[in-house]
């Protein structure tokens, strides 16, 4: 398949992309400055030159393809303060996709995330059935509406920590900088609230299996350890840097823990057996803890926050 790739430039698209070329797919990714163009044309991509607000560079190179992954999003506006923004021009983009791919039965593998759950379910894993909040869930729905509109779309909702060392710049180096400025590892309360966990090369695995055989409309998840207290995620990173894991009250989360305050405190477990089964993939990396075990997490990088 010719795949359209946006995002391929990033953490997660930097182990799709071979993911895709060693199953014999050709990739075209978006790359929107000379840095990420030249970064693609390395790793055997033909490069797409445009932004996620180039509805027309979006819709060309979707119906140019057999299929489309999109993995972009404006976290640079979404972390300094206008995540509506950034979710808005995701939906956009998402639109402009879905419309290129009408009536075409093409495979169109969005992304979205697990704590979209996080306050919609309680008390139980949530699982690809459940219905979720938050400001990217109306480009889920878009995108699973598509469905309906001769498009195979589907979506991965991603654990929020999706892990290895790829990750420069996600939540896990984010806390890990946290920790190195604040001299403890900060976790909120008894810490008993849990995050899900997916290892890069697994999260890759996956799209590569919805691109091809995800059925129209499949909520997919993106999970490997199901939920891990986020008190061992702190004492691992305490670990990793010779820090004391310390208990703050919810009051000061904002203090210690930034931008990640709020998040910091989900229960969030998520189940992904229907994924599983419906795909027949089977997670094969290092689960979170012992990704950190490993140490890449604490190695200085030039990238890391
Ligand atoms: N990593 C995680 O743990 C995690 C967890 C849950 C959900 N997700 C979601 O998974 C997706 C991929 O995440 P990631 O970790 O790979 O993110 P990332 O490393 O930050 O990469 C983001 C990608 O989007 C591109 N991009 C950003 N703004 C753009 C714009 N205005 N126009 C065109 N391209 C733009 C970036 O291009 P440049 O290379 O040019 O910057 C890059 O290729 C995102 O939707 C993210 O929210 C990730």
């Amino acid at each position: 398949m010719r795949v359209f790739v946006t995002g391929a430039s990033g953490h997660i698209g930097s182990a799709v992309i071979p993911e895709l070329l060693s199953a014999g797919h050709k990739v075209v990714g978006l790359a929107r400055s000379d840095a990420s163009a030249a970064a693609l044309a390395s790793a055997g991509v033909e490069v797409r030159r445009g932004s996620l607000d180039d509805l027309a560079v979006l819709q060309e190179a979707a119906a140019a393809a057999d299929g489309v992954i999109h993995l972009a999003f404006k976290h640079d506006v979404a972390f300094t303060g206008d995540y509506a923004a950034a979710a808005t021009a995701d939906l956009r983009a998402v639109e402009a996709i879905g419309s290129a791919l009408e009536g075409s039965g093409k495979p169109f593998v969005n992304t979205a995330g697990t704590f979209s759950l996080a306050h919609a379910v309680r008390g139980r894993a949530s699982t690809e059935e459940d219905d979720g909040g938050g400001p990217r869930i109306a480009s889920e729905n878009a995108t699973i509406a598509l469905g309906k509109r001769g498009v195979r779309a589907s979506v991965i909702r991603l654990a929020p920590t999706v892990h290895s060392a790829l990750d420069h710049q996600g939540f896990v180096p984010s806390l890990v900088a946290m920790a190195r400025r604040n001299g403890f590892a900060a976790y909120v309360g008894d810490g008993a609230n849990r995050w899900p966990a997916l290892h890069t090369l697994d999260a890759a695995r996956l799209y590569r299996l919805a691109l091809e055989a995800a059925p129209a409309g499949s909520r997919l998840h993106g999970v490997a350890d199901e939920g891990v207290p986020f008190r061992e995620i702190a004492e691992a990173i305490g670990r990793g840097l010779g820090l004391r894991a310390v208990s703050i009250p919810a009051e000061e989360a904002g203090k210690y823990l930034g931008f990640l305050a709020a998040f910091a405190q989900f229960d969030n477990p998520t189940s992904s057996a229907r994924t599983r089964e419906l795909l027949r993939w089977q997670p094969t990396h290092p689960g979170l803890l012992a990704d950190l075990a490993e140490r890449h997490y604490f190695e200085p990088s030039p990238k890391a926050p």
